[in-house]
């Protein structure tokens, strides 16, 4: 039975870093749009640039089979800031405007952007432009303010666990220091869930200051207690002084400078955003979907979709706009790995 908000006309779009369960979250409000509320759904290209050059498409329910699994995003992504411009090219001065045009030449009636912080910040500035704008939460990173959690986070703390467990072994046949450099912007949470998991001995954060000598002394002091081998576990934000090189590469070779042990580093780099997303990420990226549909039909705009305590609640963008979830030093996981043993590079 098709509900009232039939006709309505609906833009999407997914921006920034992609990662898994994307095209979980298009087939969510998609569905939903079109088999609930008898909308149309215009898929836009390559995040804000396809409303900038009016590049789309409309998405059929039939559009939306079989996606559900797929890594990445049918619609492309991509990394452009329209409200940031220098102030000299003609061209940049002009996005927001464009955007503004397009949303109405393509009558759309709603755009929902699909993305992390710098995404949800567009979408707050877009907003307040006039038009009608559903903010929906993704990013490995799982540091979107107002959330309890981002899809993709679970899938990329997947990957990583798995290539910890990996090196363990070899670790443990060469009686080595693996250091492992994990993705994570500026914050930590990759790092710690998946070190947690991994059973790291060093878990490295930009959340929390480390110090190279009080690491040596505590990879001294587990070969002194006969464990052989030890993992580090290092978030690609924490301080690198050494600049030239990723800090994965930084930090072995200090280890190895400070304890004279054998160290290897690895950077799992774009692995962690690739391919199908986890049951967890296909179940968050679809009840975001079908929550963002249901606030486009009872026109509650301006809002992003949040997790809080397991239930799906509407946060208005500009609570969202411009700020990070970090770790803080005091969460609970960092406490309770800490009275486990683990190091977290200072004290
Ligand atoms: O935000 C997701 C993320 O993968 C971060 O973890 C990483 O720092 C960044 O994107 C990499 O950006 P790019 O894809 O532009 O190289």
């Amino acid at each position: 039975m098709i509900k009232k908000s039939g006709g309505m006309r609906i833009g999407i779009l997914t921006a920034g870093g992609d990662c898994p369960g994307l095209n979980a979250a298009i087939r969510g409000v998609g569905k939903t749009a079109i088999v609930n509320y008898g909308m149309t759904l215009i898929g836009i290209s390559d995040g804000f640039t396809g409303m900038i050059n009016k590049e789309y498409r409309e998405l059929t329910e039939h559009d939306l089979s079989g996606i559900l699994t797929l890594g990445g995003t049918i619609l492309g992504t991509s990394r452009e800031k329209p409200f940031k411009s220098n102030g000299k090219n003609k061209k940049d001065i002009k996005k927001p405007q464009l955007i503004r045009e397009h949303y109405e030449q393509m009558g759309l009636d709603c755009l929902v952007c699909i993305g992390g912080n710098g995404t949800l910040k567009t979408a707050y500035l877009l907003s307040k432009e006039g038009l009608n704008v559903i903010g929906i939460p993704k990013t490995i990173d799982n540091d979107v303010w107002g959330t309890d959690i981002t899809f993709g986070f679970d899938s990329a703390v997947n990957i990583a666990t798995e290539a910890i467990d990996r090196l363990h072994s070899t670790a443990n046949s060469h009686k080595r220091i693996m250091v492992i450099e994990l993705m994570g912007h500026n914050a930590g949470w990759i790092a710690l869930y998946s070190g947690i998991a991994g059973g790291g001995d060093v878990i490295l954060i930009p959340e929390i200051p480390y110090n190279e000598e009080k690491i040596a002394e505590y990879l001294l002091h587990r070969v002194e207690e006969n464990k052989p081998y030890s993992i580090v576990v290092v978030a690609e934000g924490i301080v690198n002084p050494g600049k030239e090189r990723s800090v994965a590469h930084y930090l072995g070779s200090r280890i190895f400078e400070l304890t004279g042990l054998e160290t290897r580093e690895t950077v799992l780099g774009y692995i962690q955003r690739g391919g199908t997303p986890s049951p967890m990420d296909r179940v968050l990226a679809t009840r975001y979907g079908t929550a963002a549909a249901e606030m486009i039909a009872s026109r509650d705009f301006g809002k992003m979709v949040a997790l809080k305590n397991d239930e799906i609640v509407s946060v208005p963008l500009v609570e969202v706009s411009g700020k990070l979830k970090l770790v803080k030093a005091d969460n609970p996981l960092v406490t309770q790995a800490r009275n486990m043993g683990t190091c977290f590079g200072n004290i």
